[in-house]
């Protein structure tokens, strides 16, 4: 059985894009794959946080990722097991300077700003291949948003294995979701739907009601032309283009599937399919999340458990990295 390993930041409560792009291909793979799945609660720390906020959050995501699916015994959070800030810190060694400088996720998160921003931001990639390599995990399920990272691994893993003179690290394949691998804002087609956007109506998360998603499906942006009936005519048109994309992943469709139906009305229609579509996936998840919430006890030794058997596997492989090193 190949080792999978994803993450998640319980920054806040996880979203669509999220859903789409992470959590419901994780359920998927857990039938046939050895999953680690982890609250990456470390990389949390490399935007402005507050304590009692994180600690919420994080029972909350892991809430949230019961009521997708996740077994228990898979989940954990990162800051409970030392392998990921060991085998970061080598990392950090074996990385180059200008490997970082080219990754966009940290020009996009930094913005102008950047002499202002923490150095956790700016190591961040180096961090994620350890989460990953710790656990020698070959296949790595994540929105197209990480692609970037996932090659980056591979390069330190790669130098590390020349510089070492060994093999240890193996090659990690990333596993992006063909559809909707990229869930954008739903008040700027531009922006990628994200727990860090400060407009809540930005995205559908997993604890929103019905009246919620209708809601912001309702006062989602979209632009003033009927829907194209052929693909091609959503070419500059970002909102159209997510709401449809939405659509067709949700419903396991194409998208020239959605628009066959939809096409040639205007929004009305399809926004209230769309919602209706989100209600009956998400609604039953928010439900269960609100339940699982009212254990907290529960929710700790969940993840108490999880971080014993994330021990149990990471241990001896970043005991080898550490000698195959010299400590
Ligand atoms: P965020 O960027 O919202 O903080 P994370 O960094 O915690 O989300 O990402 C968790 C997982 O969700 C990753 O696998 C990431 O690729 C995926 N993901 C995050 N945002 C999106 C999005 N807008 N569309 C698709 N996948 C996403
Ligand atoms: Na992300």
């Amino acid at each position: 059985m190949k080792r999978v390993f994803s993450g998640i930041q319980p920054t806040g409560i996880p979203h669509l894009g999220n859903y789409l792009g992470a959590i419901r291909n994780w359920a998927t793979l857990q039938a046939d794959h050895d999953c680690v799945f982890c609250l990456v609660d470390m990389h949390s720390l490399t935007m402005p946080w507050e304590p009692e906020t994180l600690r919420r959050q994080t029972l909350g995501s892991a809430a949230c990722l019961l009521a997708a699916g996740i077994e228990p015994t898979r989940l954990y959070n990162q800051s409970a097991v030392s392998a990921h800030a060991r085998l970061g810190w080598i990392f950090n060694c074996v990385s180059r300077l200008g490997w970082l400088n080219r990754m966009t996720q940290f020009k996009d998160k930094a913005g102008k700003n950047r002499e202002n921003h923490s150095a956790g931001l700016y190591v961040y990639p180096n961090l994620m291949a350890a989460d990953i390599l710790a656990f020698h995990a070959t296949r790595v399920p994540v929105g197209d948003d990480q692609r970037q990272h996932i090659e980056l691994a591979n390069d330190i893993a790669q130098k590390f294995n020349h510089d070492m003179g060994t093999d240890f690290f193996p090659t990690i394949e990333a596993f992006i979701p063909p559809a909707a691998a990229r869930v954008m804002s739903l008040r700027d087609g531009t922006k990628k739907m994200s727990k860090s956007d400060p407009s809540e109506q930005s995205r559908i998360t997993l604890t929103d009601t019905a009246d919620d998603i209708a809601l912001k499906i309702r006062r989602a942006k979209t632009d003033s032309e009927p829907l194209p009936s052929e693909e091609a005519g959503l070419e500059g048109r970002a909102e159209a283009r997510n709401l449809v994309a939405i659509y067709a992943a949700m419903a396991n469709e194409s998208v020239e599937a959605v628009l066959q139906r939809f096409g040639g009305e205007g929004f009305g229609p399809f926004k209230t399919a769309l919602a209706d579509l989100l209600v009956e996936s998400l609604a039953p998840v928010a439900e269960e999340t609100r339940r699982l919430l009212e254990n907290e006890d529960h929710l700790l030794a969940v993840l108490r458990q999880g971080a014993e058997r994330a021990r149990s596997i990471s241990e001896p492989i970043v005991q080898e990295a550490e000698r195959l090193v010299g400590f």
